[in-house]
């Protein structure tokens, strides 16, 4: 993937403005966390890894910026930088899963010069960064195991370069396939409401040449029914101990239809995107965006001006829908509490 989601340059981080895509190619460029939680929060930057990944860099940032102020501001400044971070999106949870690992770096840190404490927390959102795509490319390789050759797969939403440090988790699957020399064909998803699929995956796929085609939510079954589609691989947002999986709305629908015509639905799913500390998908927090979304685009609002309307950004496939979790660890077929213990061990 050529494209770089999110780069840093001269001190400062740069993300693509991944709302005005693919219309317009644009990098906005941040120096500090409340500025990075706006962009996470306004969907300049999305996808689970993708955020976690700007989150780190925003601690970074925000560390960078206050060097000429008090010790006390400092410290007061850091952890002001923290909070705004960890209330800009709340269903992915690789955001607070990134935070954590930044705060146990700062916390071992504190009574070291303000220099010194920017320099280690940049350190380790280059790391997490780097971690990111090895992570992306493990995934792709056990993915890549489970595709046919000629495989048809569709995808839901964008699990692309731009939802992480790159090469992706669902399209990296997709990338290390062909890379392996498989033919593969991606269908996908045009993801309402803020179409993702239309906007993000499908760009990405003929940015790379990689044979896609674009179908709206609701064709999804009349294509498995007339055997077009081989199998499905999505990302997640989050997955619960017991190996409910929280993805971006309308991925709940698409594991049913899977499971009513025995295709295989497989989920590629970085450990840092399983949270132990849920038990099943019921308390997995999700996201409710704002009702334009779903009456219009723009200045243009196609729905009936005074309707009620609800926007759940997510939702939630019961792990029994499953086929696998593709991790970097391997694949968890048929994903319970026990199985996704172990692979913690
Ligand atoms: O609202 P978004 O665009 O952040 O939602 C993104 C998704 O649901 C992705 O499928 C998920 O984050 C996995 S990205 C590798």
């Amino acid at each position: 993937m050529k494209v770089e989601t999110m780069r840093w340059v001269d001190g400062r981080l740069e993300m693509v403005d991944q709302r005005i895509l693919p219309a317009v190619f644009e990098y906005i460029a941040y120096d500090s966390a409340a500025g990075v939680a706006e962009g996470i929060r306004s969907m300049v930057v999305r996808g689970a890894p993708a955020i976690g990944v700007a989150a780190a860099y925003g601690v970074a940032l925000e560390a960078m910026r206050l060097q000429d102020v008090s010790e006390v501001d400092f410290y007061s400044g850091i952890s002001a930088g923290f909070t705004v971070l960890q209330q800009s999106r709340p269903t992915a949870v690789n955001l607070f899963w990134a935070l954590r690992r930044m705060h146990a770096v700062w916390d071992g840190i504190q009574t070291k010069a303000k220099d010194q404490v920017a320099r280690s927390l940049l350190q380790e959102a280059h790391e997490i960064f780097a971690e990111d795509i090895r992570i992306n490319r493990a995934m792709g390789a056990f993915g890549a195991g489970l595709l046919p050759d000629g495989a048809r797969v569709l995808t839901h939403c964008n699990a692309g370069a731009l939802a992480t440090a790159g090469w992706g988790t669902a399209l990296g699957v997709f990338r290390s396939a062909i890379e392996a020399g498989k033919k593969i064909s991606v269908i996908a998803d045009e993801t309402r409401p803020f179409l993702q699929g239309a906007r993000l995956t499908a760009w990405e796929m003929v940015q790379e040449g990689i044979p896609v085609t674009l179908i709206t939510d609701n064709m999804a079954g009349y294509m498995m029914a007339s055997g077009e589609i081989d199998a499905v691989v999505v990302g997640t947002d989050r997955v619960a101990a017991n190996g409910d999986v929280a993805n971006k709305i309308g991925t709940y629908m698409v594991a049913v239809l899977a499971h009513r015509h025995n295709i295989p639905f497989y989920v590629a799913c970085p450990l840092s995107t399983i949270d132990p500390g849920i038990a099943d998908g019921s308390a997995i927090p999700i996201e409710e965006r704002s009702a334009d979304e779903v009456t219009g685009y723009r200045d243009c609002q196609w729905a009936a001006h005074g309707v009620s309307v609800r926007n759940p950004s997510f939702d939630v496939t019961p792990a029994e829908l499953v086929t696998g979790l593709i991790t970097e660890k391997g694949v968890i077929y048929q994903p319970d509490r026990q199985k996704i213990e172990a692979i913690f061990r």
